[in-house]
């Protein structure tokens, strides 16, 4: 057993700053929201800005920091607003740039952040850019994207393949050559090597910027720069037929090139232009290779998002490993961050159930580094299932057998017993769940033991205590089911004990003397009970326990 008073990570180190000294997205919280599905204002069916405005207080409520919404760029939708036509501009169905300014105004004004989706590696095949690019091979904006001959044969110029489906190469007939998308057909690659095209991003990251927003969320950071000599990529060894069809090559040469950083590092000098802006970057890697987006000396993101938890089986020795691999492989200065659910990803009840879906709740929200919340889960929203001839989702329309439809994890947030959830006054674009009348944020109000008041406990307890916040996290050894941490930030101690099994056990390590009170639990009614020396958990029960 380990020697606690050994433990890994102490305050003395000079990466931490004073306590005091800690930056918003740090102590923080993020909450997703996605736009189409979080509130409608306007009575079509589809969410938008003031409808978002009309649940700020909602938000500030819950705790939330900072709110990162999903695209609402003007954009043809093909892949719902991540095709964008227009980079600085407020699609019609989201609402007006008026409306933005003023659902920042008001987000400011209740002491919180807002985090923009940003889509750098592609555009919209309507964006200006590209109708221009295609427009003929000597246009001037040609080399803003991916041009390529095709082979000696008339094939693709290489094997690489679309995330969502088939070639990542289209023929392009008027101009006889292909064009890479990484993505769909209609999302064409930009080409990030060349100075124009990075002038004109950072330009629309420096035009939002001076609107007021607090930071970015980059999407697919790690796609943005490609193999210079456009090598095949090799096949996978664990490809299996229930996969993606992506997944049959390894992108070694499509995605993480090294150059990328320079273009991060660039982005990154737009932001540190202005006053306490920040950037997370959607980065799907290895921890060993997630981590190198943090830059050099930190010249890279701020948070490069981390997927572990939803990438890992529910499974408390994996994950116990995978918090200490993390937290070993953060550079010097780099700060952690969790997420258990986005807009991509199986909605984490859906994924561990119900009960365990508590218990994740208190993992995300008790790890050292900054949690982001994606909507609905506060309230244990799950995936609604929606019929093939419904799917709206490109990907899974385009993989129709692979199940990999997005739909389900986007259904409209859940406020009220009233029609179509308190989301819309119209038919959503997405069903509402079935069970809306049970499940929802008025109902979870009311009730103590709902996942809703969890949340907010929890939230809460971040709040008060700087342990949570900016504290340490020293692992404490557990076996099967249990995984248990202790946060420590001076005098203040705190031991987190997580059941994540359906059967009851004792956790009783021989190397720690526990003495406290339980101040936290998923099981409410044992709040207060003093714990001493070993600690009984029920199935799926986590705990907070204040230590002497
Ligand atoms: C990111 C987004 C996803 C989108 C893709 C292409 O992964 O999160 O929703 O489909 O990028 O832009």
């Amino acid at each position: 057993m380990m020697n606690l008073a050994l433990a890994p990570y102490t305050s003395t180190l000079p990466v931490r700053p004073a306590p005091g000294s800690y930056l918003w997205w740090q102590e923080g919280l993020i909450y997703q929201v996605y736009p189409r599905s979080f509130m409608d204002g306007n009575g079509d069916g589809v969410g938008d800005l003031q409808g978002i405005l009309s649940r700020l207080d909602y938000l500030q409520w819950l705790g939330v920091d900072a709110v990162w919404v999903s695209p609402i760029y003007p954009s043809p939708m093909a892949d719902f607003g991540y095709d964008i036509s227009d980079y600085t501009g407020v699609h019609p169905l989201f609402g007006t740039i008026q409306d933005f300014d003023r659902l920042l105004e008001e987000i400011h004004r209740r002491g919180m952040k807002l985090i923009l989706d940003f889509v750098p590696n592609h555009t919209s095949d309507q964006h200006p850019w590209f109708l221009e690019s295609r427009s003929s091979r000597d246009n001037p904006k040609r080399d803003w994207y991916l041009w390529h001959d095709p082979a000696p044969n008339g094939n693709p110029p290489n094997n690489w393949l679309s995330v969502f489906g088939g070639s990542g190469w289209e023929w392009d007939s008027t101009t006889g050559q292909y064009y890479y998308h990484a993505f769909l057909k209609e999302q064409p690659d930009l080409n990030w090597r060349n100075p124009e095209v990075q002038q004109a991003m950072l330009d629309a990251m420096r035009y939002w910027l001076d609107r007021g927003v607090d930071g970015f969320r980059v999407d697919v950071m790690w796609h943005m720069i490609k193999d210079a000599q456009w090598r095949n990529n090799p096949p996978n060894p664990d490809y299996r037929p229930h996969l993606a069809t992506y997944e049959q090559l390894l992108p070694v040469y499509s995605t993480d090139q090294p150059e990328v950083h320079q273009i991060v590092a660039m982005m990154r000098q737009v932001l540190d232009e202005y006053n306490e802006r920040m950037m997370i970057g959607e980065i799907y890697l290895p921890i060993n290779k997630l981590v190198t987006y943090y830059g050099t000396n930190n010249n890279g993101a701020h948070l490069p998002f981390n997927f572990q938890l939803i990438a890992l089986p529910w499974n408390a020795r994996q994950i116990a490993l995978a918090v200490d691999q993390y937290e070993g492989a953060l550079p010097m200065g780099g700060w952690p961050n969790w997420v258990l659910g986005n807009h991509d990803q199986p909605r984490i009840a859906s994924r561990v159930g119900k009960a365990q879906a508590r218990v994740a709740a208190v993992l995300l929200l008790t790890l050292r580094g900054t949690p982001t919340v994606y909507y609905g889960d506060e309230i244990g929203m799950r995936d609604v299932p929606i019929a093939p001839e419904f799917v709206q989702d490109p990907q899974g329309i385009n993989m129709p057998d692979l199940n990999l439809s997005r739909d389900p994890e986007r259904t409209p947030m859940q406020w009220d017993d009233s029609p179509n959830a308190g989301f819309s006054t119209a038919g959503p674009w997405l069903p509402v769940a079935d069970n809306y009348r049970r499940e929802n944020v008025k109902v979870q109000r009311e009730n103590p033991n709902s996942m809703l008041l969890l949340y907010r406990r929890l939230i809460a307890l971040r709040r008060t205590e700087p342990a949570f916040r900016i504290g340490d996290y020293i692992p404490v050894p557990a076996e099967v089911n249990v995984m248990a941490y202790m946060r420590e930030c001076g005098v203040s101690r705190f031991l987190v004990v997580l059941n994540l099994g359906h059967g009851t056990c004792f956790f009783m390590p021989s190397n720690l003397e526990i003495e406290g009170t339980i101040v936290l639990d998923t099981i409410p009614e044992r709040e207060g009970i003093a714990v001493k020396r070993r600690v009984s958990l029920n199935g799926d029960e986590a705990m907070v326990v204040k230590l002497k």
